[in-house]
């Protein structure tokens, strides 16, 4: 018996050689991330150089002071060759390696999120983490890293999916520092929300309206699965990168708030318009994806098939947040139903969280004219 427990402790040991031994609490985003991530708009074209100035633009603009904090590198950090064994950050656009940049970022009271794979390449061809997972994990907490997203490309052959989440979720676990893990699988499996703190349910966004909508669509079928510390992830942000309008960018705002979803944008925060800025920084709004129910939103009223109402529960049971969105090529008004968001009929107070405003007391519901491809925000309030 006695000998039996000690192998059994030798070959745990061995399995988490190298990963350290202090399992640390998982609960690390309690309200859904926020922060910036590099892909949509620099792709591979970054460097220590943009990453610091993206942090520079993250306080300057204020969108440090409503809650995003996580500077995250995308894809291309890295080599195609690993070098003893490690990975290498790419000596031209990280000449003195990551850990320069991770206490840069703290320093300002940010954090650093990174990137890896699954296989032994990324989707760009760069060195995956497969069967260097602990070595990996253990440069990441070495030089400061605070999140990992660990993406689905190249698998090794005969490699299991489950079983290469998991080998990195324990790494992170008993690496000696609090590690953030965002699944990137392009789709929902019932084992994500037991290893993640976030996984993706969908595949990639696309800077287009179409696209925007599917996700949103596709998103909504795992409201059941998001809690405090679990989120559904439906992509990133495209708010400010051109190929939506201002209203269509919005209606991403809105729908990723009212789906408790994780807000990481991806334009370029040191040229952004004033409008984009208002977007990203809607503290209302921010405050309706950040409460701390942790309950996604769903679709709960629609008079047309693109003529939709979503609610989600708030930490405040008298009160609910409400999307009213238009998807329509028209605009049109939209009639909202006490009954519909689980409040009883007569009368609520309704404030629309776009104009800072009170609009007052009305019965049973409220009418409101939507412009084409755009949405409401409201908050209503009962006794
Ligand atoms: C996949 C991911 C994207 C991005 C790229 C990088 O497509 O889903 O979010 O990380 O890889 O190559």
């Amino acid at each position: 018996m006695k000998i039996k427990s000690v192998s059994l402790l030798l070959i745990f040991s061995l399995g988490m050689s190298g990963c350290g031994s202090n399992p640390i609490n998982h609960n690390l985003t309690p309200t859904p991330p926020m922060g910036w991530n590099s892909w949509n708009k620099f792709g591979c074209g970054i460097s220590f150089l943009l990453a610091r100035e993206m942090a520079d633009a993250m306080v300057s603009s204020g969108m440090k002071d409503v809650g995003y904090q996580y500077v995250i590198l995308d894809d291309c950090w890295q080599l195609a060759e690993r070098h003893n064994g490690h990975l290498v950050p790419n000596p031209e656009t990280f000449p003195n390696g990551i850990k320069p940049l991770a206490d840069y970022l703290h320093a300002h009271g940010l954090k650093l999120g990174i990137y890896s794979d699954r296989g032994r390449l990324t989707c760009e061809n760069k060195a995956g983490s497969y069967d260097h997972e602990t070595t990996d994990v253990q440069d990441f907490a070495d030089w400061g890293v605070d999140y990992v997203k660990y993406d689905n490309c190249n698998p090794a052959f005969l490699s299991n999916q489950i079983e290469d989440y998991k080998r990195m979720r324990e790494c992170l676990n008993n690496c000696g520092r609090p590690i953030v893990f965002s699944i990137c699988c392009w789709g929902f499996a019932d084992w994500m929300p037991s290893v993640g703190d976030l996984w993706r349910t969908t595949g990639d966004i696309t800077d287009k309206w179409d696209r925007f909508v599917e996700l949103v669509d596709t998103n909504q079928q795992y409201a059941s699965y998001c809690s405090p510390s679990h989120w559904n992830d439906p992509d990133m942000l495209e708010i400010g990168n051109g190929g939506m309008t201002d209203v269509e960018y919005r209606s991403q705002f809105n729908m990723w708030a009212i789906m408790a979803a994780p807000l990481i944008a991806g334009n370029d925060l040191r040229t952004m318009s004033p409008a984009t800025l208002e977007t990203l920084t809607n503290k209302e709004v921010i405050a309706v994806d950040q409460d701390p129910l942790g309950q996604q939103g769903t679709m709960v009223e629609s008079s047309d098939k693109d003529l939709l109402i979503y609610a989600k529960n708030l930490s405040n049971p008298h009160e609910k947040a409400v999307v009213l969105f238009n998807r329509t090529a028209y605009g049109a008004k939209m009639t909202v139903h006490w009954k519909a968001i689980g409040l009883a009929e007569g009368k609520a107070k309704v404030r629309d969280l776009w104009m800072h405003k009170d609009l007052g007391e009305f019965k049973d519901s409220y009418k409101v004219y939507v412009p084409s491809h755009g949405s409401a925000m409201l908050k209503v309030f009962q006794n």
